[in-house]
């Protein structure tokens, strides 16, 4: 027993939980799961899984993408990147949903399916009916040699290294890098993004390690954040565009280690059902970066404290106009739209990390839940 808690100890590496630790090493494994693939002043992406089925990619009608949890809000970044970048028609689905209602799925159908385990027992089901019906599967996973690497035709691991949260954190920014990598490169080699783009999105994804590591400057305003509203008994996320899916995880990551209720939405949607709830004792956390829908975002804002909510506010670096009408704001470097999703998610899984400890919670293993469902 002893043994067993000091080697705990060692593993996480002075950090009070594996979350705080998994949370902290993304820096290192965003660079990690990029290094040898891309090489941004050649204006190369090697990816070997690609590569060898580049014409299946490019063939592809549509893509579909199976996961689950915080796996399925990574293919929701990647549905919207993929088909900016490619305009190739993306569907994202819940494993578990389409394993069961007979879906159509054609053999130019090229099925992405995204699991850190490896192992979750509906995205498994799914692969094989997918392969069934003679789609091709690619596999984004992070664990090697598991399940669903072995089940698909190919792949693409992250290198998120080994994560023993049960929330999520590291495998997903990991996740969106091999999504984004593999956009890019389809892109090029379909023709759908112009060169210039293309050279600056290599460029900026060379510049996201480093944001990241600022990103997580933000952990005592989150700290302090989650002193304020440790005790709400609801919460909501929104965000639009390649963030509404931040928003979603978000909401996800505070509900399954602190038990506050918390729903993720499209700021836009807000006004069809969740405006009903919003007073005073209502924390919103929007995520307002400055990019494409920025005005949007602010009107939205304004709608929020209209109605006394409370406004915590995600924005880019050197913002004005939402600091002067949010309640917090937390600070994250600019970077270019398609990629701000791994620079928004930071302070929201230190805010979420930081209610939870305050609440005392199990962070690492809470109730009811477990690192990978192996079972239906
Ligand atoms: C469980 C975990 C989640 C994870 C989901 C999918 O619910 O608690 O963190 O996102 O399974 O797992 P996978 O290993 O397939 O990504």
């Amino acid at each position: 027993q002893e043994l067993q808690m000091n080697l705990e100890q060692i593993e996480k590496n002075g950090y009070d939980h594996f979350m705080l630790k998994e949370i902290y090493e993304q820096p290192n494994v965003i660079k990690d799961t990029y290094r040898g693939r891309l090489h941004a002043n050649e204006g190369i992406i090697k990816m070997a899984g690609v590569e060898d089925n580049l014409q299946k990619f490019l063939n592809a009608e549509r893509i579909l993408i199976i996961a689950c949890g915080t796996s399925w809000h990574a293919g929701l970044v990647a549905e919207y990147i993929l088909e900016e970048f490619t305009r190739i028609p993306v569907e994202v689905e819940y494993a578990s949903e389409f394993r069961y209602r007979n879906p159509i799925i054609r053999p130019n159908d090229v099925v992405i399916a995204i699991s850190q385990s490896g192992e979750t027992a509906d995205t498994l089901a799914a692969i094989k009916l997918a392969k069934e019906h003679g789609a091709f599967v690619f596999g984004v996973c992070n664990v090697v040699g598991s399940s669903i690497s072995r089940e698909t035709h190919a792949g693409a691991y992250t290198h998120a290294g080994p994560e023993i949260g049960v929330a999520s954190t590291k495998a997903f920014t990991t996740q969106i890098t091999v999504l984004t990598l593999i956009a890019l490169r389809l892109a090029q080699a379909k023709g759908t993004m112009s060169k210039s783009d293309f050279h600056r999105h290599l460029q900026e994804l060379e510049l996201i390690p480093a944001k990241v590591q600022e990103a997580l400057q933000t952990n005592e305003v989150a700290k302090a954040i989650a002193a304020v509203y440790k005790d709400a008994p609801n919460c909501l996320y929104l965000g639009r565009g390649y963030n509404f899916p931040v928003a979603l995880e978000g909401a996800l990551k505070l509900k399954e280690i602190s038990y506050i209720h918390a729903e993720g939405y499209p700021a836009a949607e807000m006004k069809h059902g969740p405006i009903a709830l919003i007073d005073e004792q209502m924390p919103v956390v929007v995520i307002a970066p400055k990019q494409e829908h920025y005005d949007k975002v602010v009107s939205n804002i304004q709608e929020i404290k209209s109605r006394s909510g409370k406004i915590i506010a995600v924005v880019t670096q050197g913002d004005e106009q939402v600091k002067a009408l949010a309640d917090h704001v937390i600070e994250v470097p600019y970077t270019i739209d398609a990629l701000s999703p791994l620079l928004t998610t930071i302070p929201l899984q230190l805010l979420s990390y930081h209610i939870a400890v305050m609440r005392n919670c199990n962070v690492d293993q809470p109730r009811n839940l477990a690192k990978s469902v192996t079972v239906e």
